[in-house]
């Protein structure tokens, strides 16, 4: 058995105040988003801002469903819509933050398993690292600077074509 050590790079801020203004501006648009989020049962308000090659910001929110597994992500929403959109636009960013209708969410928001395969397969298909945002309604930010990070050893179409 060989032991392989995995480094993964994150990129941590105390304050919004220290992001570019072009990270501050997706994360306030996921903000807008999120606030515009349909989620009666979890009241748990997720939303996205996904930052295009050409400067143009597709954003997102959690759609629930009586049926509870018929919902989607506010990650995959805004993702999905871009890619359907602007087909062929690289994917550079996409911000992700969240409102709880029970109390304030002072740390950043971790995107699910299912939203990070969305994001590996956008970052593979743009040719170009995804960096991904992440906030609470207040405090500090994380921002992963590609998918790698988050998603470490993911199944990408590599497999497929090869196999
Ligand atoms: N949710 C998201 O929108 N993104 C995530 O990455 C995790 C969870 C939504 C799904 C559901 O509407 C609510 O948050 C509670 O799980």
């Amino acid at each position: 058995m060989k032991k392989e050590i995995i480094q993964l790079e994150m990129h941590h801020f105390d304050d919004i105040g220290n992001l570019s203004t072009v990270e501050a501006k997706l994360l306030k648009q996921a903000a807008q988003a999120a606030s515009k989020a349909y989620a009666p049962y979890s009241r748990f308000r997720v939303g996205a801002a996904v930052l295009l090659e050409n400067g143009i910001i597709v954003t997102g929110n959690n759609q629930e469903n009586a049926a509870y597994p018929s919902g989607l992500c506010a990650e995959r929403v805004a993702l999905f819509y871009a890619s359907s959109a602007f087909p062929e636009i690289p994917v550079k960013a996409i911000a992700v933050t969240a409102i709880s209708d029970k109390s304030i969410i002072n740390e950043p928001i971790a995107p699910c398993g299912a939203c990070r395969q969305v994001m590996a397969e956008y970052e593979k298909k743009s040719g170009s690292d995804l960096k991904v945002i992440m906030r609470g309604q207040e405090g500090p930010v994380l921002i992963a600077p590609s998918m790698r990070t988050l998603l470490p050893f993911s199944f990408l179409d590599d497999f497929l074509l090869k196999y």
